[in-house]
């Protein structure tokens, strides 16, 4: 496996030679090791882990000392992938100082190599902001969960039949806001594959689908949803490459099961 340490710049080149970037969530050390050493190209320490690993209904509840938390034990596999930090609900919405401190945390305090935050035309200045102090900035538009409250639940933004008229348009002003205020990267969840398809096309910067189909410059998931690790619901754009619930149920009843029945520990698991 290639070990050069990939950049801001790297993915950039990766949009430009038509290779696909790969990424997943990742927010221990454990799984940052063994997806890293799978070669992916970078590791978002995302918000999600309000529900994957916190176990709350939304993302909304997560703070910016779980964010530097888990991105300290992500940074500790030292991994070649890059390490985007997610900026989390109300640690950039609520002005450009404190949006400043709380992206320069994330990299102070985690060792995170660049950010992520959610929003398009509204939230273009926090990103210029940002990135004008040297933080690389990943957008994130389409449907975004810090809004779950006003999207009335998790929807595919942007349908052609959907019930607000110029939602297309929209997010493709989303789009170009966010890449003109100097994202490096944008990450496109729950769009229709065309219009996902028609601003890959129409932006410099790679895109990266979640729910967005196939002809983004990359894709990235859920790493739980991928895993089996989320319980039974499996969203339409998520395909499980594992079940890795069934893998560790199946494990502890037979540990549960050997204990009882006096058949672990056995002399080879024990001290003469
Ligand atoms: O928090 C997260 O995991 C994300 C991805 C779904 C893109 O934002």
């Amino acid at each position: 496996m290639q070990s050069t340490k990939i950049s801001v710049p790297e993915l950039q080149r990766l949009k430009a030679s038509g290779q696909k970037i790969t990424a997943l969530t990742a927010y221990d050390y454990p799984f940052a090791r063994i997806l890293d050493e799978c070669g992916i190209d970078f590791l978002l320490v995302g918000d999600s882990l309000g529900t994957t690993v916190q176990g709350a209904d939304t993302t909304l509840p997560v703070t910016m000392d779980d964010m530097v938390y888990h991105l300290r034990l992500v940074g500790r596999a030292r991994p070649r992938a890059l390490i985007v930090g997610d900026m989390p609900f109300l640690s950039y919405q609520a002005g450009i100082c404190d949006a400043i401190a709380n992206a320069g945390r994330l990299l102070k305090e985690g060792g995170a190599e660049a950010v992520k935050l959610e929003g398009g035309v509204n939230i273009a200045r926090v990103i210029k902001a940002i990135v004008n102090v040297d933080i690389p900035v990943m957008g994130h538009i389409g449907l975004t969960p810090q809004s779950v409250h006003r999207m009335g639940g998790y929807k595919v933004q942007g349908k052609k039949s959907g019930r607000q008229p110029g939602a297309r348009e929209r997010l493709i002003e989303d789009a170009e806001a966010v890449t003109n205020a100097g994202a490096f990267a944008v990450v496109l969840e729950g769009v229709p594959m065309d219009l996902a398809a028609e601003i890959t096309d129409m932006l410099p910067i790679p895109t990266i689908g979640i729910g967005a189909g196939p002809h983004c410059d990359g894709q990235i998931l859920v790493m739980h949803d991928l895993l089996g690790m989320s319980g039974d619901f499996t969203p339409k754009f998520v395909k499980r490459y594992a079940n890795l619930e069934r893998v560790v149920a199946d494990a502890v009843s037979a540990y549960i099961s050997e204990v009882r029945e006096h058949a672990f520990p056995q002399d080879e698991h024990s001290f003469h």
